[in-house]
């Protein structure tokens, strides 16, 4: 799931010298002295003032940590996750947080007798499969997402989801009714909750699957905290294994029991003044706006020859390249024609895809990617930023540096504010050199109920959207 992030514009190795150190500490001898006359008096570091208290009121602030650390919502990191009491996921077929997987397979081999009723909503809540052919029920998720999905923390971007991203991204092929799960409240209707699955043959090293990617999990910031979310997670799980499918691909930024990858996300301005006013982006210590500017200029025009949007036409070749491209990773989708072309055919505003056609008419290359807006919140002079995602990047003939670089001519010379791409596949070997920048959030990928050894981020050939 993308969420917005945030980057530093220059890491660039410049220090700052001694003599600027210098320069300011003159500036300002009283603030120095204050400062050096505190550290002197007061303990050196916390640990040392935590060890002067009496055993009593460490554990009281032990106690206390534990309870403000309660309700932040699950773990960021590992660290965390090893200390958090995973009340709910403890109870689900996935491997424990601290658990080295070596082996392969189902963690609950047999067929487990599915329950047919719904699991129990709290009380004043009611289950509603969501109909979204039906363009009100789609404009109440919308809402849904676009008010309580993703948010910076410090309310400044909103991810904007439109009826065509999530037509696309929750009815690819084979879709059912039924596992587009919203809750409603009982008394005005109102949709507070939602969760996605989608068929998705996937390849987990050597085994194909069938089996789910479950998406848009959301409850309604009112909501939170209220254990909703596994009530969610249980009757989705309910629903699909009821089709008979037992497994489950999914992706979060938050550390639960286990993550099988975990990714990073790379950003690449394309307007990076825009970025800098919208503080997505900031500048270093030695990173003037025109060094910004300058560094991150690409060219006028694109170096491939034969580089062109995907047509209909183009649905084989592009299926051929891709399925055999991915075969070399550990964890990648199948696809058959018609996901291809849902996937990757071009919509506006949803997916582009460009192909690479040789001389003799034959496509080589492929490169795609999807669009998601956000809207900006309390600023000024930008309303909205709009950011492109990669998705699958295929080579055969063109080098996978110089069709990005293509890839990022256009997408600039379409409006896009930001290039987005995860430190999956190939990318590392061109995310620093076309000036991407870490992000600073990671995307953890999970499978339920299937224990793996971890995989490499360059050894993950999916992409959930
Ligand atoms: C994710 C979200 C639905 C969780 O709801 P909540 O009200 O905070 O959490 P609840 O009290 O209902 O449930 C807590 C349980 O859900 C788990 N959980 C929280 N976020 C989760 C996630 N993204 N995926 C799976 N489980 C999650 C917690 O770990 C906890 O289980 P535990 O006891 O085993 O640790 C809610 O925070 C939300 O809508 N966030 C915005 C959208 C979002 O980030 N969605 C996830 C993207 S994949």
């Amino acid at each position: 799931m993308p969420e917005n992030t945030h980057m530093a514009e220059d890491q660039s190795p410049e220090k700052s010298s001694e003599g600027d150190d210098a320069v300011k500490k003159k500036k300002n001898p009283k603030k120095n002295k204050k400062g050096q006359a505190w550290a002197q008096e007061g303990p050196r570091d916390p640990f040392e003032l935590l060890d002067a208290l009496p055993e009593h009121k460490q554990q009281e602030i032990q106690r206390a940590l534990h309870l403000f650390s309660l309700g932040q919502g699950p773990p960021k990191n590992l660290q965390d996750a090893r200390r958090h009491n995973f009340r709910f996921w403890n109870t689900q077929p996935v491997p424990k947080i601290d658990e080295e997987v070596t082996s392969h397979g189902p963690i609950q081999p047999e067929m487990p007798s599915v329950r047919e009723d719904c699991y129990s909503l709290p009380q004043g809540f009611c289950w509603d499969t969501l109909d979204l052919g039906n363009p009100e029920q789609l404009g109440e998720l919308c809402t849904l997402l676009n008010e309580n999905y993703a948010e910076e923390d410090d309310n400044t971007l909103r991810i904007h989801y439109t009826s065509e991203f999530l037509l696309w991204a929750l009815c690819p092929p084979g879709w059912q009714r039924e596992w587009h799960c919203g809750v409603r409240v009982n008394s005005n209707r109102k949709l507070v909750g939602f969760i996605g699955a989608i068929p998705a043959t996937v390849q987990i090293y050597d085994t194909e699957r069938k089996m789910v990617e479950v998406n848009f999990l959301c409850v309604h910031k009112k909501l939170r905290s209220k254990r909703v979310a596994p009530v969610l997670i249980r009757e989705i799980s309910r629903r699909v294994q009821r089709q008979g499918q037992f497994q489950a691909v999914y992706s979060t930024s938050a550390v639960l029991p286990k993550p099988m990858a975990s990714c990073r996300y790379w950003h690449r301005s394309l307007n990076p003044r825009k970025l800098i006013e919208l503080n997505f982006s900031s500048l270093t210590r030695n990173m003037t706006l025109q060094r910004a500017l300058k560094l991150n200029r690409l060219p006028e025009t694109t170096k491939t020859s034969g580089l062109r949007l995907m047509a209909l036409e183009d649905i084989p070749r592009v299926q051929t390249l891709l399925n055999e491209y991915l075969r070399g990773f550990h964890l990648f989708p199948i696809l058959n024609q018609e996901e291809v072309q849902h996937w990757f055919l071009p919509r506006d505003g949803v997916v582009d895809t460009y192909v690479v056609e040789g001389a003799d008419g034959v496509i080589t290359d492929m490169v795609s990617f999807y669009t998601l807006s956000s809207t900006v919140l309390n600023h000024l002079a930008h309303r909205s930023l709009k950011a492109a995602y990669a998705l699958y990047t295929v080579t055969t003939a063109t080098s996978l540096q110089q069709l990005i670089e293509d890839i990022l001519v256009k997408a600039k010379a379409r409006g896009f504010d930001v290039f987005t791409a995860l430190n999956v596949m190939e990318n590392k070997t061109f995310l620093e050199s076309l000036r991407f920048t870490e992000g600073d959030v990671h995307m953890h990928y999970y499978l339920y109920n299937w224990r793996c050894p971890n995989i490499t981020p360059d050894k993950v050939g999916m992409l959930l959207k």
